[in-house]
């Protein structure tokens, strides 16, 4: 089977082509640099941006993947959840498609798909996931961050989630306290390598709690205050590089110890994490060290695919066609609120 995905949820124009399990192309225009002044994603520009580059980057998926529109057995697109205005762009556009090819159509939830991204352009790619489960799957981006059990293949259960801040918002909330410019995540990541990770301490909140949830505000207010306690501290790069070593390692800790409690109290012996957050080189590291401790199987989404795109949307799809689910009609609209069950 043969299917273009479109992935417009956030700040990324994705689109890919996929068939049998295979990533034949997965195009990806990011609009960071467009919302950097304002310090967020603006929505209102995300979804210009959208409009302005889906053409192209659709062109260039198909051409990558030498397939031609007539070729496509099916088309899929994110339904949410993700910024509605955005979302709106990729999913009518793939509906679209899909009306004048007279193929299926099938919306997926974006937080679904990142759950399988772990498997689909790692060392080796998975064909069949289902020998890998079940496994707790960790995914930690800026707008999400939940700790999700994957029964068998389109099977799961949310374990838990943050209760305020995710994990990603944190890097770049505290990164901006700092004078960093958005996203700060991949920024602190850099700056963290330079710095000692036990120069200040920093709350772990929630670690401790008997439940998979997770909350980050604390984290924040409290980097916050020392900020404004320890102004001076900024003027110095090696003492910004320990302040992020710190902040990375607080929330670090939180993640993986809580990711690590959850698969033993289920008795599960593999853990999948995905999501932009999951670049993060502590976490990869730290994670990767738990793993081999506790004999665990670890899959982190291969770097290419941590970020938002188009590819696992297209694998899940296909998935789910396979699979037989009902086809919905084409009328269907986005789903900007959907949350993962
Ligand atoms: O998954 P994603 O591209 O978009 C959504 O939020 O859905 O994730 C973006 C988030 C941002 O908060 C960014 O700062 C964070 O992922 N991020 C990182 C790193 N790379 C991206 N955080 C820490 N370390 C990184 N290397
Ligand atoms: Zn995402």
């Amino acid at each position: 089977m043969t299917l273009l995905a479109i992935e417009t949820s956030c700040d990324e124009t994705s689109a890919a082509v996929v068939r049998d399990g295979k990533i034949l192309s997965n195009t990806v225009s990011s609009q960071v640099k467009l919302h950097v002044e304002y310090g967020g994603v603006v929505p209102e520009l995300a979804a210009r941006e959208h409009l302005k580059n889906l053409l192209p980057v659709t062109r260039a998926a198909l051409h990558e993947a030498g397939i031609s529109p007539q070729e496509l057995d099916a088309v899929a697109a994110t339904q949410g959840p993700g910024l509605g205005i955005a979302l709106m762009v990729g999913f009518k556009a793939a509906q679209a498609v899909a009306f004048a090819l007279n193929k299926p159509f099938l919306g997926v939830n974006h937080h679904e798909a990142h759950l399988y991204s772990p498997w689909i352009a790692g060392t080796p790619p998975v064909a069949d996931f289902s020998q890998f489960q079940p496994n707790v799957s960790l995914i930690v981006s800026g707008g999400h961050t939940m700790l999700v059990i994957v029964e068998s293949e389109l099977k799961h259960r949310v374990l838990g989630g943050t209760i305020d801040d995710a994990a990603g918002e944190c890097f770049d909330k505290t990164g901006k306290m700092m004078g960093l410019p958005y996203p700060a995540g991949p920024i602190i990541d850099k700056l963290a390598a330079e710095g000692n990770p036990r120069a200040h301490y920093f709350p772990r909140p929630m670690l401790n709690d008997r439940n998979d949830d997770f909350s980050f505000s604390g984290l924040k207010t409290s980097v916050r205050y020392f900020i404004r306690d320890h102004p001076e501290l900024l003027n110095d790069r090696q003492k910004v590089c320990d302040l992020c070593a710190s902040v990375q390692e607080a929330i670090v800790e939180v993640l993986e110890a809580k990711t690590f409690r959850a698969a033993a109290r289920l008795g599960i012996r593999c853990i999948t994490v995905s999501g932009g957050v999951s670049c993060n080189q502590k976490l990869r590291q730290r994670f990767e060290q738990a793993a081999q401790l506790e004999k665990i199987t670890l899959r982190l989404a291969d770097k290419s695919l941590c970020t938002d795109n188009a590819a696992m949307i297209g694998i899940l799809a296909e998935r789910k066609l396979l699979a037989n689910v009902p086809l919905p009609s084409l009328d269907e609209e986005i789903q900007p609120g959907w949350v993962l069950a």
